[in-house]
C-alpha cells in the first residue's frame, strides 16, 4: 500500500470513477425508504455502475461478498447486504467504490429511513459537519494529524464518540494506499500531506462508546453498546488550496 502522488491524468480518472460514485449514492438516495431490501439497494447500484462502465470495487475486495456495503443502526461499516428490509426510523449507510479504467473513487453516506428520533437525526448531521472539519486541513504540508485532530475534535465536543478500529485512507490506484487517515489523533502528527495524494476521509461517529466488534459473517462491523452508527465518506484531492472533492457529482 504505497504513497501515490497522482498525475493530473490519474486524478482526471479518479474524478470520472467518483461521478460514478455519486449516481449510485443518488439512485440510493431516491429509493431508500420504509420496504426498501438490503439487497434492492445492492442491485441498484451495481446496475448504476455497470451502466456508466464502472466495476464495483468492493465485489471479491479480500472476499467481500457483495459490491457494496450496506450497513443499518449499530452496524457501523461493511454490511453485507441480505433480505433485510428497512424500517421507519433506521439509518442506513451505504459505501460506494467504483473502479473504471483502473482507477478508484469511493464515498459513503448516512441515509435516514422516513422519521428518525431526534438524537440519531443530529448525530447524521455532526457527522458530516465532522467531516467537512477533517477537510478543511487536507491540504499540501499539513500533517494527517491535522485531519485526524479535527474530526476527533469536533465529534467529541458535541458528545459523541469516534470509531477508532477503522480508518480513513488514500485511494486511487488501490483501494487502500498509505497513508491511513484515522478520525482521532494529534495535530502537527503524521505524514506531511501533498498536492496530489487522494485521500477517502471518513467518519464513523457512535452515539454511544467507541468499542466496536465484527460479527461472525467475518465483516459487519456493530458498535459493542449496541448505540447507533453514521458514516460519511468522499475522496477528497489534496492540493495547495481548497481540498477538491471527487466524489461530488
Ligand atoms: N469504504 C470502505 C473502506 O474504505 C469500504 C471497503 S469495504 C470492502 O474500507 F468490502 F471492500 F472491504
Ligand atoms: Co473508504
Amino acid at each position: 500500500m504505497p504513497v501515490h502522488i497522482k498525475s493530473r491524468r490519474e486524478i482526471g480518472g479518479i474524478r470520472n470513477a467518483g461521478r460514478v460514485v455519486v449516481k449510485a449514492l443518488d439512485a440510493v438516495s431516491r429509493e431508500v425508504g420504509p420496504g426498501v431490501a438490503l439487497r434492492h439497494l445492492e442491485r441498484l447500484c451495481a446496475d448504476v455502475i455497470r451502466a456508466h462502465g464502472g466495476e464495483p470495487t468492493f465485489l471479491g475486495y479480500r472476499g467481500y461478498p457483495a459490491a457494496v456495503c450496506v450497513s443499518v443502526n449499530d452496524e457501523v461499516v461493511h454490511g453485507i447486504p441480505g433480505n433485510r428490509v428497512l424500517a421507519e426510523g433506521d439509518i442506513v449507510k451505504v459505501d460506494v467504490g467504483v473502479t473504471k479504467d483502473g482507477l478508484i473513487a469511493d464515498a459513503a453516506r448516512t441515509f435516514e429511513v422516513g422519521r428518525v428520533r431526534p438524537e440519531v437525526h443530529a448525530l447524521v448531521e455532526a457527522t458530516e459537519r465532522a467531516f467537512w472539519k477533517g477537510v478543511e486541513q487536507a491540504r499540501h504540508g499539513n500533517r494527517v494529524g491535522d485531519i485526524s485532530h479535527a474530526v476527533q475534535e469536533f465529534v467529541e465536543r458535541h458528545g459523541y464518540s469516534v470509531v477508532r478500529a477503522l480508518c480513513g485512507h488514500a485511494v486511487g490506484l488501490e483501494l487502500h494506499e498509505e497513508p491511513s487517515v484515522p478520525n482521532y489523533g494529534r495535530a502537527g502528527k503524521g505524514m506531511t500531506l501533498k498536492a496530489g495524494m487522494t485521500l477517502a476521509v471518513e467518519p464513523m461517529v457512535n452515539l454511544g462508546g467507541f468499542d466496536v466488534d465484527t460479527l461472525d459473517d467475518g465483516w459487519t462491523v456493530v458498535t459493542k453498546d449496541g448505540s447507533p452508527s453514521a458514516h460519511y465518506e468522499h475522496t477528497v484531492l489534496v492540493t495547495d488550496g481548497k481540498p477538491e472533492i471527487l466524489t461530488g457529482g
